[in-house]
């Protein structure tokens, strides 16, 4: 039965219904709509008696506002996928697989920050202060000038940050915290959006730079705070492959900057390092390369990264042959075989294939759609590609094989990590040392790889 004024939200997707339902009319899941007492927020305007306001002031587009000042926090990798630094005032989400290393990363930027004098809190609701500070010291940052508190109630987080004046804070996590003003435990969407709510409102109302960390579930969604990346100001995710240490921060959303920018660490024993050049830090660089493998010449955000395309390409044991790929999109994937298929006679619908992107990072370039087709093209084949041979180029249905961006940036990385070969599209001008072999259709690239014909 719905009460007067009551309101049932989703705890799984966050929408919010009027009736109580077993089942989310919006997402399907079962027994997660819970009600919530619709209220105004805490602070936000009543309106007035007379219903009259002051009536708002417009301005120009062209009015001259000053570039936000900026936090460098000292880890140029985050400070690069925030935009150059973190803007007082704004709020940031950071979402991750819990043990992806959230906590790490942003103990290391406060941390830095504090050390290049920032006013600087840490505030845990997962683990106790003698917890963090023995991983502080085990990475070295033990004598950096962090406030640290290991809170959950909001109301005293609240309190603790009116006392001092801070430029950044750290809450680890969302989903710890309560609000006594809301009946719901914590972690649900209603404590999570109302803790979100009072803590942006905070770092608005006095410039200081609020990270929330929100852990997301097994489906990638960040459910829970997925509900509050309209409140924040940027959305960053840290992703990375169980059993490799390399770490990607990725932009998800930024008012203050690019969001394809990417940064790279290495988790050790110190915590995580910086990777100011990637570039080739996905390359195997053990051995020769077999048939079966394409070093494809990516560009992630603002940097050349180069990175290996394993296939395997293998009669199939089973009615059903297999496809499995990990670090690139099974849609994709499906439509490369389909190309390879109908536009270049390659017979792979009774073979299992297997796909891998080397090192444990994501490729969502439609760049590298050639790199996947010459890998699987070369494991069919039993072929192998030239050693010092590159990949990049964007696939069509119709088999043609489309320019991308940044041709000439790809190539120049190519030739400083020793290749000297492209496998491109037909229009791309050789940048010395780099020679290409342009293929202008798949067909043509592959028929060359079948070949081993490459001068
Ligand atoms: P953590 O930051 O606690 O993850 P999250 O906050 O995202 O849940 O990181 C946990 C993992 O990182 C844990 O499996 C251990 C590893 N780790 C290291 O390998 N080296 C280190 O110096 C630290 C601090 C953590
Ligand atoms: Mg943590």
């Amino acid at each position: 039965m719905a009460r007067d004024g009551a309101i049932y939200a989703c705890q799984s997707c966050g929408a919010v219904q009027s009736k109580w339902a077993g089942q989310c009319p919006a997402c399907g899941a079962w027994n997660t709509l819970v009600e919530e007492v619709a209220s105004r927020p805490p602070g936000a305007m009543a309106v007035s008696k007379t219903g009259r306001g002051r009536g708002l002031a417009f301005e120009g587009l062209a009015d001259t506002t000053p570039a936000p000042p900026r936090i460098t926090t000292g880890v140029e990798e985050f400070d690069r996928v925030c935009g150059g630094g973190v803007v007082p005032g704004s709020a940031i989400l950071l979402g991750g697989d819990p043990g992806v290393g959230k906590s790490t990363l942003l103990l290391q930027v406060a941390a830095q920050a504090a050390r290049g004098g920032a006013a600087c809190a840490y505030i845990s609701g997962e683990e106790a202060v003698e917890q963090i500070r023995a991983r502080a010291q085990r990475m070295g940052l033990a004598d950096a000038p962090v406030r640290l508190a290991a809170e959950t109630s909001l109301r005293e987080i609240l309190e603790g940050l009116k006392r001092d004046r801070f430029d950044l804070v750290v809450i680890d996590s969302i989903q710890t915290l309560w609000s006594d003003a809301h009946e719901a435990g914590p972690g649900s969407v209603t404590q999570v959006r109302a803790a979100a709510g009072e803590l942006v409102r905070m770092a608005k109302k006095r410039g200081v730079a609020v990270i929330l960390v929100g852990h997301v579930t097994k489906d990638g969604a960040i459910a829970g705070p997925r509900v509050i990346e309209h409140m924040v100001d940027a959305v960053l995710a840290f992703e990375g492959e169980r059993g490799y240490p390399f770490r990607i921060l990725r932009g998800a959303k930024n008012r203050f900057g690019a969001t394809d920018e990417i940064g790279v660490f290495e988790m050790g024993d110190m915590g995580l390092r910086e990777v100011r050049n990637p570039s080739a830090l996905f390359l195997d660089t053990s051995g020769e390369r077999a048939a079966g493998a394409a070093v494809f010449a990516g560009i992630e955000g603002s940097r050349p990264v180069l990175v290996e395309f394993q296939a395997l390409v293998a009669p199939s044991a089973y009615g059903t042959p297999r496809r499995a790929v990990v670090g690139w999109d099974t849609g994709r994937l499906a439509m490369v075989l389909a190309v390879l298929e109908a536009r270049c006679g390659l017979a792979l619908g009774d073979r299992d294939v297997y796909l891998n992107v080397a090192g444990g990072l994501r490729i969502s370039e439609p760049a590298a759609d050639l790199a996947a087709a010459a890998a699987l093209a070369s494991s069919a084949l039993d072929q192998a590609l030239p050693q010092d041979c590159v990949v990049f180029g964007e696939i069509s249905l119709s088999g043609e094989v489309r320019p991308v961006s940044r041709m000439e940036a790809r190539l120049k990385e190519a030739a400083k990590l020793g290749f000297r070969r492209a496998l491109a599209p037909s229009d791309v001008d050789p940048v010395p040392p780099m020679a290409v072999t342009g293929a202008s259709r798949l067909a043509e690239a592959v028929r060359r790889i079948g070949d081993g014909e490459w001068t």
